[in-house]
């Protein structure tokens, strides 16, 4: 399979669920800028407070910072084998910066409509411990409130209100879609349909991937 994969689409369109789905069978971590961010703020740091702040406002977290973090991360042994990105890039300047960084050998863009979005967006819960994603109707957990892998609490994501997904969702279509059009350029763009199930979307990018 293609080493390094970067997994581009709009919030909601499944890409935290469906790198949660295959990264098992390629053996490659899953690297979400937004769950690092998520982690800092847990731990109370300094750098967890300051990026949540944009993130609440459904804004993009500098450049700077997050391809510093996204740097340091990529450089870890544990990406020898590859890597799957969710989330990074999110800009062109970002994406120029990962070129630098490191080669790319396919970028999945999973397209699902805005309405689709919205919906679930809306009803996504996380699980505080392992990150794993739920959503209250398409994806329930088997007892309310509570994390099936781990037992852990679930949550719902400061930035999951309606007016933090609008903006978020205008930031997509202003700058992050144009990324496409980057990745398509160097050869290396796969589209999947992101509105079936998890499953069916699991086993498109699966194939798409090799
Ligand atoms: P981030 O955490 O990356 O959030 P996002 O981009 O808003 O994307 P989502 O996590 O909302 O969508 P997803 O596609 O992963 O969907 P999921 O699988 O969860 O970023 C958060 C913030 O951090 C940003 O706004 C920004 O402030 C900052 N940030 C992060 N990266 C940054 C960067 N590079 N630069 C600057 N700032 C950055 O699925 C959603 C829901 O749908 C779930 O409930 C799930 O159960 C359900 N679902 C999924 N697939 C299906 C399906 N096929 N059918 C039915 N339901 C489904
Ligand atoms: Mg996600």
């Amino acid at each position: 399979m293609a080493k390094n994969v970067v997994f581009l689409g709009p919030q909601g369109s499944g890409k935290g669920t469906v790198i949660g789905k295959i990264k098992d069978n390629y053996g490659v971590p899953h690297i979400s800028t937004g769950d690092m961010f998520r982690e800092a703020l847990r731990e109370g740091t300094e750098f967890g407070k300051k990026a949540q702040e944009y993130m609440n406002r459904g804004e993009l977290v500098p450049d700077d910072v997050t391809c510093g973090m996204v740097r340091e991360r990529v450089a870890r042994d544990d990406c020898a084998a590859g890597f799957m990105l969710d989330g990074f890039p999110r800009n062109l300047s970002q994406a120029e910066a990962l070129t630098q960084i490191t080669d790319i050998h396919a970028a999945i863009l999973i397209d699902v409509p805005e309405a689709v979005s919205m919906e679930r967006l809306g009803g996504r819960r996380q699980c505080r411990d392992c990150g794993t994603i739920f959503h209250l109707k398409f994806v329930p957990p088997k007892k309310e409130g509570v994390c099936d892998r781990c037992g852990g609490e679930l949550y719902q994501r400061d930035d999951d209100k309606p007016e933090a997904i609008r903006e978020r969702l205008a930031i997509y279509r202003s700058e992050t879609m144009p990324i496409a059009d980057y990745y398509d350029r160097i050869g290396v763009l796969l589209t999947v349909d992101g509105s079936g199930t998890p499953d069916e979307v699991a086993a498109q990018v699966k194939k798409k991937l090799g």
